[in-house]
Parts: structure tokens; C-alpha cells; sequence
């Protein structure tokens, strides 16, 4: 464990614009730094970054925090990994803190599996490229094969002599553990090598440790199976380790889309030439902890097939698993007899790029084409041929995406939309009835209607019963700007004309949400306030600077304290221009855009809520007036997003 003194010591070294820096272009925008957030998509930067309170808040999916958080979002790696990353940035030496006695054992036979591991890479790379055999055989077959030096560095790729026992002896030799050797499957329980006359493939870990081999035959035409690998061990959990995660990761956040391809030579051939988003399920079919090692950095997923009848089937099954985790997944068929290595080898990667944009298909729609090719006239063919896709479709948990894919297909199938969508709704309904007994969790509050006439949430409201609250959803930063205008500036004149207060004017419009907040002592200041102004009693700054309420009191000196802490992404320069006076002097501007904020996150929150409601509802016609809603609130809320300027992508 890494000592408090010295996690005090990162966290007041590491500086939020370098940590950011290292991946995100920032520019400057007054105090702050904005640019586009690399945690979700934008096209419009609101992502900002302060360097005097050392924190970074994207204003378009609410994520925010100091550097180390920064860091474990953005790496998904532990706390303990984000301090490490930081220690080395800023050449911090790491005190460790004692262990119990079990962690540190644990801890310790861990750190030798992967010492070893280490070991055995560097032994086998050096057998590459520094012994006559390895340099003949090994690295002439990597060379053949077309792949750099710098390649096969990065991937930590070797040689495995013929020899019975060569690198054991040697390991044991240098001080290896014999038992940590076997239960690496190095060496067999005879005490000779496992990997013999192979050239090796590293498997890294998230964090680029060597955790497994595999070892390829090099001989042609003989039974002993192409590739051999490492045992499970502590350090290596086969169905949640994707090949090539480590050096992918970086591009897959970056370019939103993760391609998938089945081969370890698959991927080094794609890197190799400039493709760095790939990763590799190694020849079996994918797991769904894979899955969601993906679903970490991108909901996009395009998996490249071997264009033979193998593939094309391997490309049916197992998929409807993706779908299932609400993955984006569209399929690539490769000509009859090339993988993604050879066909990146004969286009050249510009052309192979182009190659995969082309031909990419979303999968539902291809898997629907496919088999009506395969049913062409035979309508028993076809009638099965429903059931499977309506399968297929009932397996995305998004009911506007499955809304659409519903109407494709029906189109596709040439049958009435009405006829799949009964179909996918019994389907559905039979999902989610086996899943609510499994979790038997009680009904969720109905979505709430539409006003129709103001397109306006309508109130929901219940002064008597107290709401339950839910997880925050990032909805609290916005509650605080509001809570801000109506602290700081509450009984400034919103309006002269019509003679109403920033905190009017403010509360008037979020009166149907006030029992919709995250935080509970920003909702008790708003009810608080509102009805205070119901009673037309005094609110102003001091009146909350010297509330009872000490959370209140101190809610009250934060929200002064910090002026405009992080200068709002949206309508930039205008605002920029016009607070050449001061923000706090910019009540109006300022109350307006807060609302809007305000109001798009609750809408974002609707939509939600009646998104998890669809996902309860059997009645078919239930769920299309739900969807209806649902499209309401969309437009709702990209009407909003508009208005303050910012795309809103979906
Ligand atoms: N695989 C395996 N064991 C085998 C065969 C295959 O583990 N006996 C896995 C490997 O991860 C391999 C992947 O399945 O990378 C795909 O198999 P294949 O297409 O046969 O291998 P390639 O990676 O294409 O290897 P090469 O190009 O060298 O033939
Ligand atoms: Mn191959």
C-alpha cells in the first residue's frame, strides 16, 4: 500500500492541466482551459479544466475531479495505479505502507508471477534476436511475416529454443522458483519447457504486464496444435483478457470504436500499420467479461470476419451476447480467404481502412439480410427466420434502438412493421418478466406525463411522500449553479418591468422539478427559498451566510467563495465577451443559462427514467406510447441543446 504521506504529496504535485494535457488539447479560456471531453463524444469542447482549483468538469456528461480521478476515469485503472502513473510523471518516490500479513502474501505471490513472466519475456526475446537459431528461425519467421523490429519489441514477441529444459535450467539457474515457474505453466510438472521450438507471443495485462504466452508452431502440415498457451493462473483470467487491450486502449477512447479481429497476428499487422484501436478474442468466441472490457472505453464495436462460411456463421452466433450489453456492433466480412492480417498486407492500411468503413455493416440488418438470402422462397424457412431476428432485435435493451430495428427489418422482410412489432414485444415482455424474477425488484414510479400543452414536464410532485433518492447521475453540478444564483443573487432585479428577483424568476421555473434534486441539502436551500418567497419573506446572501442550518451556512461561504468556478462550456464567447464585467455582476446571463443547464440535465434524467420504465412494461401498447414519450423528451431535449448551442449526438 502506498503510505498516506506519500498520496498527500501526488495529489499536491500533480497538476490538472499537465495530467489532462497528456491526452486532451486544451486551450486557454480566461482562467480555465476548455477542450473536447475525451469521456464522451462532442464536437463542440465542453470540457474544462482549472488550473487554480486543480480540477477538470466536462459540462456535457457532468464528469469531474482532481488529477488522480482524472487518471483512473480516463485509464480505467485503479487508485493505487493513478498514483503510481503520477509518482513517475513527477519523479515522486513511493513510501508503501505495511500490509496485513495475508495481502501482503497475496500481494507478493502476485508481483513474483509477474516478475517471472518478465523474466521469461526478456529470455525468450533475447533467444530472437540474439542467438544464431532464434535469429535464424524466429526472426526469420517474424521477418517473412513483414513484421519490424520495432513491432516486435513493443509486443514483446520471442523465441522458444527447441531444447528440452533450456529455459528452465537457465530460470532456476538465475534464482527462479521452480514451483512459481510451473504454476506459470512454463515448465511442465517433468521440469521441461512447455514452450519448445515456438515463436512467442506476449499476453499483457490492462496495464501492459506480462500475465501469459502463446507459443506458434513454426512446422507446416504437422498434428501438434498451431498455437499453445499459458494456463489460467491469479494473473491470468482467459475470458476477461482481450489481446492487445494494453497498446489499444489508448485509440479505442480516442476513436470511439474498438475493431475486433480473432488473430494474435491480426493485431500486431494492423498496429504495425498505423490501425491501433484492434484487439483480438484469440480464436474463441467472444465473453461477455470481454464484452465489457470494451464497453470501458467505447460503445462501438466492429468485428472483422474471415470471409469464408466459417466466418460468416462465426458472425451469427455469439453476438446476440454484444447486443445484450447495449454495444453498437456492426460486422466487416473480408474477402473469401483473407484475415485482416493478409488483407491489410495486400491494401496497404489506407486502403484496408477504406476497405472496413465500406463494408461495414450494422449487425441486426446484416444478420437479416443473411438469412433471407437463405430462406429466399421458403415461407417455413421464413417464418423461422422471424423468430430468430426478433430474437436478435428483443436483445437490445435500448427501446429506441430496438424501435428502429424493428422498422428496418420489417421493411427488409417485407412484413408489416405491426406483425414484428407484437413480436419483439412478446419477446421482450418474456425477457423482462424472467429478469424481474430473477432480481424481483419492486415497479419503478411511472415516467411522467407530458404537459401537453407547454410541452413541459408536468409536476410530479408529491409534497407527502418523501422521494427516494437515486444515485447521483451528475445532475448535482447543476443543482449547485442554481443553488449559486439563488444564494449569491437571489434578490437582484431579474426583471425591472416586471418587477421579479433573480430568485423568482429562477425557482418560478424549476417549481416542477423541486422534488427532483440529487442532493438533498441543495433541494432543502431551493424548497426552502421558494417558499420564503411564497411568504414573501427576506432572501438574500446574508440570510444564508447566517442560516441555522450550519451545512447550509457553509453551502452558502463555498458558493461565494468560489466565483463562477467553472466558467460554463456553453455560448463561450459570449459569455466571454460580456464578462469582461464581472460574472457575479452578470446575474441574468447567468440565471438564464444555469436554468437551461439545469433543465437539460433534468430532461436528460427523464428520459431516463422512462427509458429504465420501458424496459419494465409488457403491455405492447404501453410501450409505444412510452416510446412516443420517450421521442418527446428527446426532442425536448435537443430543442434545449440547441438553443445553448451545443451538439448533442444521438
Ligand atoms: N488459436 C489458438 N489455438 C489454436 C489455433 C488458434 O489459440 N490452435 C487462436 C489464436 O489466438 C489465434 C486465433 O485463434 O491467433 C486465430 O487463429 P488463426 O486464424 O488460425 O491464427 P492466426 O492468428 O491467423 O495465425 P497465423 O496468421 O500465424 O496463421
Ligand atoms: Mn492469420
Amino acid at each position: 500500500m502506498i503510505a498516506q504521506d506519500t498520496v498527500q504529496q501526488i495529489l499536491e504535485t500533480a497538476k490538472i492541466e499537465d495530467v489532462v494535457g497528456d491526452y486532451v488539447n486544451l486551450k486557454r479560456r480566461g482562467v480555465n482551459m476548455i477542450g473536447l471531453c475525451p469521456f464522451h463524444n462532442e464536437k463542440t469542447p465542453s470540457f474544462t479544466v482549472s488550473p487554480t482549483k486543480n480540477i477538470f468538469k466536462c459540462f456535457g456528461c457532468g464528469k469531474g475531479g482532481n488529477p488522480v480521478q482524472f487518471l483512473m476515469e480516463h485509464e480505467n485503472c485503479s487508485f493505487p495505479e493513478a498514483l503510481r502513473t503520477l509518482a513517475a510523471k513527477y519523479g515522486i518516490k513511493i513510501e508503501e505502507k505495511e500490509l496485513t500479513p495475508e495481502e501482503r502474501k497475496k500481494q507478493q505471490h502476485k508481483d513474483s508471477l509477474y516478475i517471472v513472466n518478465e523474466y521469461a519475456q526478456k529470455f525468450y526475446a533475447n533467444q530472437l534476436f540474439n542467438t544464431p537459431l532464434g535469429k535464424s528461425i524466429g526472426r526469420g519467421y517474424f521477418k517473412e511475416r513483414g513484421y519490424n523490429d520495432a513491432i516486435i519489441e513493443k509486443f514483446g514477441l520471442g523465441y522458444a529454443p527447441e531444447g528440452k529444459d533450456a529455459f528452465t535450467q537457465t530460470a532456476v539457474q538465475k534464482g527462479y522458483s521452480i514451483e512459481l515457474l510451473r504454476s506459470l505453466g512454463l515448465t511442465t510438472k517433468y521440469d521441461s519447457d512447455f514452450f519448445r521450438g515456438r515463436v512467442m507471443f506476449t499476453i499483457h495485462n490492462l496495464s501492459g504486464k506480462p500475465i501469459a504466452f502463446a507459443g506458434r508452431i513454426l512446422q507446416k502440415n504437422v498434428k501438434a496444435p498451431k498455437y499453445i498457451n499459458s494456463p489460467e493462473t491469479e494473473i491470468y483470467v482467459k475470458n476477461k483478457v482481450l489481446y492487445g487491450a494494453y497498446f489499444a486502449k489508448q485509440a479505442i477512447r480516442k476513436q470511439d470504436e474498438c475493431i475486433l479481429v480473432e488473430g494474435y497476428t491480426d493485431v500486431i499487422s494492423l498496429h504495425q500499420a498505423g490501425l491501433e484501436n484492434v484487439v483480438a478474442s484469440s480464436g474463441t468466441s467472444l465473453t461477455v467479461g470481454q464484452i465489457q472490457l470494451i464497453k470501458r472505453y467505447t460503445p462501438n464495436i466492429k468485428i472483422l470476419y474471415d470471409g469464408d462460411p466459417a466466418g460468416i456463421k462465426a458472425a451469427l452466433r455469439g453476438l446476440d451476447l454484444v447486443l445484450e450489453q447495449d454495444m453498437n456492433v456492426r460486422v466487416v466480412l473480408l474477402p473469401e480467404g483473407e484475415d485482416p492480417d493478409s488483407q491489410v498486407k495486400k491494401l496497404g492500411s489506407t486502403a484496408f481502412e477504406e476497405y472496413i468503413t465500406e463494408h461495414a455493416q450494422d449487425f441486426i440488418l446484416f444478420k437479416t439480410n443473411l438469412l433471407i438470402e437463405e430462406a429466399a422462397n421458403d415461407p417455413i424457412k421464413k417464418a423461422g427466420l422471424v423468430k430468430d431476428i426478433v430474437a436478435s432485435i428483443a436483445k437490445v435493451p435500448d427501446p429506441i434502438k430496438r424501435a428502429f430495428y424493428v422498422k428496418e427489418c420489417a421493411n427488409l422482410m417485407d412484413l408489416e412493421e405491426s406483425i414484428l412489432i407484437s413480436e419483439a414485444n412478446r419477446v421482450v415482455a418474456g425477457n423482462v418478466k424472467r429478469a424481474n424474477i430473477k432480481r424481483n425488484r419492486p415497479q419503478e414510479r411511472p415516467a411522467s406525463p407530458l404537459r401537453p400543452e407547454t410541452g413541459e414536464a408536468a409536476p410530479t410532485t408529491s409534497p407527502s411522500k418523501p422521494q427516494k433518492k437515486q444515485n447521483s447521475t451528475g445532475d448535482e453540478f447543476q443543482e449547485k449553479d442554481i443553488i449559486r444564483i439563488i444564494i449569491t443573487a437571489g434578490d437582484v432585479v431579474f426583471d425591472e418591468e416586471e418587477d421579479i428577483s433573480v430568485a423568482e424568476y429562477v425557482l418560478s421555473n424549476i417549481e416542477d422539478v423541486l422534488d427532483n434534486f440529487d442532493n438533498a441539502l441543495y433541494q432543502e436551500v431551493a424548497k426552502e427559498a421558494f417558499q420564503r418567497l411564497v411568504n414573501k419573506q427576506r432572501l438574500d446572501l446574508n440570510y444564508f451566510l447566517m442560516h441555522d442550518n450550519p451545512k447550509i451556512k457553509q453551502l452558502a461561504l463555498n458558493v461565494t467563495t468560489s466565483p463562477y468556478d467553472y466558467s460554463p462550456g456553453w455560448d463561450k464567447k459570449e459569455i466571454y465577451l460580456r464578462s469582461q464585467k464581472m460574472p457575479e455582476l452578470n446575474f441574468t446571463d447567468d440565471s438564464v443559462q444555469s436554468l437551461m443547464r439545469f433543465k437539460y440535465r433534468k430532461l436528460i434524467r427523464m428520459c431516463e427514467d422512462n427509458q429504465k420504465r420501458l424496459k419494465e412494461i409488457k403491455d405492447p401498447d404501453e410501450m409505444m406510447t412510452l416510446l412516443q414519450v420517450q421521442q418527446q423528451l428527446i426532442d425536448m431535449r435537443n430543442t434545449l441543446a440547441a438553443e445553448f448551442k451545443t451538439v448533442v449526438i444521438k
